[in-house]
């Protein structure tokens, strides 16, 4: 495998990490779409999810985004409801409005794939929000589950998006990566370390224990910590939950943090989570990468976002030997 690199370094690197908007308005219905678990997603959304998930907190959040200036911007799944077509291209055209494709990556959530028709449709129209620096030969093509892991190195940052969006039956929300694409992952977790590179995993579902229920969790979660057991990461971001959580994966020499995100555009109705967002910097500090966590959260008053928290650990990853290490940025 081969990333491309460039000569270009940064003192720090910010990536704001924010997870399922549920921005999509489920429209252009046909009959045979309402079939099936669609239905139930769709009463879902009409008794729920459509006063929960809001336009006006969205754009709050482009606002402080604005504001904020990162580097780059992560959203690690369930941009729509019910998988629709029409779901998929509202939600590239607010991707657009997050920034160029370069500087935004995405990883599908469970909402994503809602049935099975529906994966390639999504991977296609937000395909260049999913593209992978390493050399086409090094991956094989033309299917959904080929396409990830990816990786898009920026600013000393090797961001390492996994699927677990699959189909499943009614009344679940489980994930899997499956076993072709955690050999992928392990080869090139070696191979980004190798590089110097801060790991960061992209993925929808949480992967430590107890972090969700088995009808909602991640089915092959043991394998993935095995995974990163052997091979290592530095950081592990996810969504799925719609609550913040901060837990830990066992590495080479120590833990890495794994942490989790509420959805970006939900009000709290009833005991949710409002909207909030984390700002990760991470940087060289002579012990290894140290990473800054800045959590904003919507402030349903000021109609803003505003500063929660902040928090600072230094990641058990060693100190790069090659600190040049660096990607084209947009
Ligand atoms: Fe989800």
């Amino acid at each position: 495998m081969n990333a491309r690199t460039s000569a270009r370094t940064t003192e720090s690197f910010t990536l704001a990490h924010l997870s399922d908007p549920h921005l999509s308005t489920p429209t252009g219905m046909r009959a045979r779409d309402v079939m099936g678990k669609r239905i139930l997603g769709y009463l879902s959304w009409r008794l729920h999810r459509r006063t929960e998930h809001r336009g006006e907190v969205l754009d709050a959040l482009l606002a402080d985004l604005a504001e904020q200036r990162p580097d780059h911007v992560v959203v690690t799944g369930d941009l729509t409801h019910i998988g629709l077509p029409d779901e998929y291209r509202q939600v590239r055209a607010w991707l657009h409005k997050l920034g160029a494709p370069s500087s935004v990556s995405v990883v599908p959530g469970n909402h994503d794939a809602y049935v099975r028709s529906a994966i390639p449709r999504s991977l296609d129209l937000w395909s260049e929000f999913m593209d992978s620096d390493l050399d086409a030969s090094c991956r094989s093509e033309g299917s959904s589950d080929d396409a990830f892991p990816y990786l898009r190195v920026r600013g000393g940052v090797g961001l390492i998006g996994v699927s677990t969006a699959r189909p499943s039956l009614p009344f679940l929300a489980t994930g899997t990566i499956g076993p072709d694409q955690l050999r992928r992952l392990a080869l090139l977790l070696a191979e980004t370390r190798e590089a110097g590179l801060c790991r960061v995993i992209l993925i929808h579902h949480p992967t430590s224990r107890g972090e969700t229920s088995a009808r909602k969790g991640l089915v092959d979660s043991g394998e993935f910590r095995a995974v990163v057991a052997r091979e290592g990461v530095e950081l592990v971001l996810h969504g799925h939950t719609h609550r913040a959580s901060w837990t830990t994966v066992p590495v080479p020499g120590g833990t890495a943090p794994s942490i989790g995100v509420p959805s970006s555009s939900a009000m709290g109705n009833g005991r949710g989570w409002r909207a909030r967002y984390n700002l990760c910097s991470l940087r060289q500090a002579a012990e290894g990468w140290e990473l800054t966590v800045t959590t904003r959260r919507f402030d349903g008053h000021e109609d803003r976002f505003v500063h929660e928290s902040e928090r600072t650990v230094v990641l058990p990853g060693r100190r790069s030997e090659r600190p040049a290490l660096t990607a084209p940025v947009a």
